[in-house]
């Protein structure tokens, strides 16, 4: 899956929950979104997954049922409304059927995200009976060829039968689409192929890079002139097409003037439980130094949230040094994404490199400079599995990971 699946469109998506009624007392230092990251094994091996390169660690203890449901009443009680079932791929344990019920009494707003892999008939009515309200589906491109080489899988033909399936179920369609090197110049024939499965919402969500698009980045990174290309294309389909697609297109933040404010602040919206119980701010918090997590296991789940002192080390901006700190732009994007500016940086408190006023501009120039660079374009992309997670962890990549300060 994809961290720009979880952006800012999940931020409006639970402000309108709370302005139906659902949660109206929450206020901005409530957990509004809970993500359950249930499981990191995945039957897929996207070369630009977010998830963590050493998540070969957290496959043998995973939380249980009991501690699913315990957390997600834990949640509810802090504020939490919307919830996201995600991976890995979810639909690889078999209690998800059992969680999302569980949600549903809990008055949670449900969304299961998926690559559709292990969804059936018999799963699909389970969930809508026990009252599963979204389902995201992940798709790769217009052709069969670039779908099974990214995932490295056979999944092109299955993902539109699931999403037939998602639509015969009344559930709105909607499709994630990572977009990168390969795909990037199909965009208009992925828009047309959404529209044509009756997609309600896209999502044309650019290769931000953490995990293992990180270090696939000179692989997968496109140029800026496909990009603009692409926004071009997209603007342009949205004004002429007139159908009732909506279409969000994030923009890729290496090609941005300023870093975009990272799981909407720290500790301000998001909260993270992981397969194996760590509770966190945002997707890659493990990768920063001198941490430590809260685990649902041990911790209370308030305390966690409000207390932790993971959860109060970036919050607000009184971490932040210069150029940040008196940075007029400040409050906007609070200094960009701590875990970009520890792995390109190896200082996770100064500015996002990503900003065009950070010392460390350079970063990134010399990132996409790269990618521009056949040589580097030719080293073989490094796909998400359990044997490549062994080898980051064992460190039998570090040729390729050195330049990083962390195992992203
Ligand atoms: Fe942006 Fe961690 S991923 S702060």
């Amino acid at each position: 899956m994809t961290q720009n699946s979880l952006g800012d469109s999940v931020v409006q998506k639970t402000v309108q929950a709370q302005n139906n009624g659902v949660a109206a007392t929450a206020t901005h230092t409530q957990p509004l979104w809970l993500l359950a990251e249930i499981t990191y094994r995945c039957p897929l091996h996207c070369a630009f997954c977010y998830n963590p390169t050493d998540y070969d660690k957290h496959t043998q203890n995973e939380l249980s049922t009991e501690q699913w449901i315990k957390t997600l009443r834990e949640a509810r009680k802090l504020g939490a409304i919307q919830l996201g079932i995600s991976g890995g791929e979810p639909l690889l344990r078999d209690d998800i059927e059992e969680i999302v019920a569980e949600a549903h009494k809990l008055g949670y707003y449900s969304n299961l995200i998926t690559s559709g892999v292990g969804l059936t008939e018999k799963r699909i009515q389970a969930f809508k009976d026990g009252g599963l309200d979204h389902i995201q589906l992940s798709m790769h491109d217009i052709t069969e060829e670039i779908n099974n080489f990214i995932t490295n899988t056979k999944t092109f033909e299955l993902k539109k039968k699931v999403a037939a399936m998602i639509k015969s179920h009344g559930y709105p369609m909607v499709l994630n689409v990572v977009i990168h090197r390969y795909n990037i110049g199909h965009m208009k024939e992925i828009l047309e192929m959404a529209e044509a499965l009756g997609a309600d919402y896209i999502e044309l969500a650019n290769t931000q890079y953490y995990g293992w698009s990180l270090i696939n980045r000179n692989q997968l990174m496109p140029s800026k002139e496909q990009v603009e290309e692409a926004e071009r294309i997209t603007n342009e389909y949205r004004a002429k097409s007139g159908s009732k697609m909506k279409v969000f297109f994030v923009v890729p933040d290496y090609f941005a003037d300023r870093p975009k404010k990272c799981m909407n602040g720290w500790g301000e919206v998001f909260m993270i439980v992981t397969a194996n119980g760590d509770v966190l701010p945002c997707h890659s918090a493990r990768v920063l130094p001198n941490m430590k997590f809260p685990n649902v296991k041990d911790d209370e789940l308030g305390w966690s949230w409000k207390d932790s002192p993971a959860f109060n080390k970036y919050r607000g901006d009184s971490w932040m040094k210069e150029p940040c700190r008196n940075c007029a732009e400040k409050e906007k994007d609070l200094g960009g994404c701590r875990c970009q500016a520890f792995l390109l940086t190896g200082d996770a408190e100064t500015a996002d490199p990503v900003c065009s006023l950070s010392p460390h501009h350079h970063i990134i120039e010399k990132a996409i400079e790269d990618a521009k660079n056949p040589q580097l374009q030719a080293q073989p992309i490094i796909f998400r599995n359990d044997k490549n997670s062994k080898k980051v962890i064992s460190g039998e990549l570090e040729e390729r990971t050195k330049e990083f300060h962390a195992l992203p």
